[in-house]
């Protein structure tokens, strides 16, 4: 089956499912993260890590609500190797590091760790808790760190059950241009 259609056969089937404790579905929160990068005037590839950086909540052996029963489910880099079949690292760089950004701005901006959803705050706990300054140096040091965070805040604002969400499909031939 071509790529594109493997990941549109799982946004419509475990994406329709409930996002762990937020007001929309995994596969809108997905499509609202995609959506809000292409209106900030993201390039295609970061549009695409957006749009897929939790792709890795549908892979590997732990699920995302193995996660939220207290074991990582490092669906980040599931997720981001899962990809690196069809695509490049400007893609699957920043879904990898998700994650890693959440941990990363907890640190870094005090504010930042105000703002986060309550799901969010309990899967911070989870996945390491806040940076130390020895992991926020590392993490500055990635290629990808811009992009990383950028993504992350557009995850975090991705939960709003009342903005018209875009399907899968108008992310096609984005998708398709990347491949
Ligand atoms: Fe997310």
């Amino acid at each position: 089956m071509n790529p594109i259609d493997q990941i549109a056969e799982l946004f419509a089937g475990q994406g329709a499912e409930d996002y762990f404790g937020e007001a929309v579905t995994q596969a809108e929160h997905m499509c609202q993260a995609g959506l809000l990068a292409q209106q900030s005037g993201a390039p295609d590839a970061l549009v695409a890590a957006a749009l897929l950086h939790d792709i890795g909540h549908f892979q590997g052996e732990l699920s995302g609500d193995d996660l939220m029963q207290g074991t990582d489910n490092r669906h980040s880099h599931s997720g981001s190797e899962w990809l690196a079949q069809w695509f490049g690292p400007a893609v699957t760089e920043p879904v990898r590091l998700h994650v890693a950004a959440k941990r990363y701005l907890c640190a870094a901006e005090p504010e930042y760790f105000a703002k986060l959803s309550e799901a969010s705050v309990y899967t911070l706990q989870v996945q390491g808790g806040p940076m130390t300054p020895e992991q926020v140096e590392r993490f500055e040091a990635e290629p990808y760190c811009t992009d990383a965070v950028a993504l992350r805040r557009w995850d975090d604002e991705a939960k709003d059950p009342t903005i018209q969400t875009p399907s899968f499909d108008h992310f096609r031939p984005l998708l398709e241009g990347l491949l």
